[in-house]
């Protein structure tokens, strides 16, 4: 059984396919209209959206297939306490895909092993967001024609953006990426992403909290919305939240064929009059977003009878306690607390469910 939790459960042979088909569904609507008829996809939404589940029902009505599910925790069985595990069982029994959003990270990955379909993480917590990360890849690669030999200035909240980091990770495939970071000292990119994906894959960046400076050399410039609902202090988002606004006079500095992309929804950092400008490219990525969805949905219903290759794990159990509070073993008591060693001559073990780090002593 294949699912998608992390963008690195994708090879990048995979990610490629995945956007030819893409590419084939736009150029020829009409010979997928009828390729999921008599499927069902089930969105079980427990977080707000507005992209992402009605891109993915978009999607599978778009295939010819049908589509069940809920959009809040509270008009599901979760408001009477329903484990994540046992409501995956459930799904299993009545569609043949789902898509789940979840805020606790790592709560996808529990559906995934406790299901007997396809899961696909369409969002959990701050931790992993991949079908937003092969949207962004699609809307790159239609807009400049390639993924490689690109500068991409990513503004805004870097650290707890998780589009951003499944971004980075996706991009450090392809060769001649050099990343521009644009932030607030205190949102900048978190360490371990500076530490172990950047400097370990030897990836070109540079870190300035000024946009306006780094505007002129960017191929694509890919803004975020300082996320309100991610911070512990109310009084440290009102001090950032006006940090970085897009403008048009701004852009008067950028290249004349700038790419910009925002995951959306946007607050007030770019500018709706920008939204005019031919460099503006959120609104066709939203639209991208469906068609990735298309192909993905196919790919994964065409792998459902084939086993996944696992490489045999290091792994620790019940011998540590994930302590991240928005972890899904933090609200779900029966989940056993299993590590991946991940460098044992240092201790470093991540939990399997939210990759949240530990040294073991
Ligand atoms: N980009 C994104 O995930 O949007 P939604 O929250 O509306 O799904």
């Amino acid at each position: 059984m294949r699912h998608l939790i992390d963008i690195q459960d994708l090879s990048t042979q995979e990610i490629d396919e995945l956007i030819q088909v893409a590419l084939d569904i736009i150029a020829d609507p009409a010979k997928y209209s009828e390729v999921c008829k008599g499927k069902k996809l089930a969105t079980l939404f427990f977080e707000p959206s507005t992209r992402t589940r009605l891109s993915f029902e978009a999607a599978m009505l778009e295939l010819g297939g049908n589509v069940i599910g809920f959009s809040e925790a509270s008009s599901s069985s979760a408001a009477k306490g329903e484990s994540v595990a046992d409501t995956a069982k459930i799904i299993s029994c009545y569609a043949d895909i789902i898509a789940m959003r979840h805020p606790k990270e790592g709560a996808p990955y529990v559906a995934s092993i406790n299901s007997t379909i396809p899961v696909i993480n369409a969002g959990d917590g701050g931790h992993c967001h991949p079908t937003q990360t092969l949207t962004d890849l699609l809307t790159i690669y239609r807009e400049k024609g390639r993924l490689d030999n690109l500068t991409i200035g990513f503004c805004g909240d870097l650290k707890y953006g998780r589009t951003v980091h499944s971004l980075i990770n996706a991009l450090s495939r392809y060769a001649n990426i050099k990343i521009v970071l644009i932030s607030p000292e205190e949102l900048r990119l978190p360490g371990y992403m500076r530490y172990e994906v950047l400097d370990k894959l030897g990836m070109e960046y540079v870190e300035t909290p000024n946009l306006e400076s780094a505007l002129g050399e960017l191929d694509v410039l890919y803004m975020t919305r300082i996320q309100r609902e991610r911070f512990t202090d109310p009084a440290e988002y009102e001090r950032l939240k006006n940090s970085y606004v897009l403008d048009l006079e701004k852009l008067e500095s950028a290249k004349k064929d700038l790419s910009i992309l925002h995951p959306l929804p946007r607050v007030n950092e770019i500018r709706v009059n920008v939204d005019k400008d031919p460099r503006a490219c959120y609104f066709t990525q939203a639209l991208n977003g469906k068609y990735i969805r298309m192909a993905l949905i196919l790919r994964l219903l065409e792998e459902v009878n084939k086993t996944s290759v696992h490489e045999e794990e290091d792994l620790i159990v019940g011998e540590l306690q994930c302590e991240n509070p928005k972890c899904i073993t933090s609200c779900e008591q029966e989940l056993e607390h299993v590590f991946r060693v991940v460098d044992r001559e240092h201790g470093i073990c991540r939990c399997i469910y939210c990759e949240s780090k530990q040294i073991k002593k």
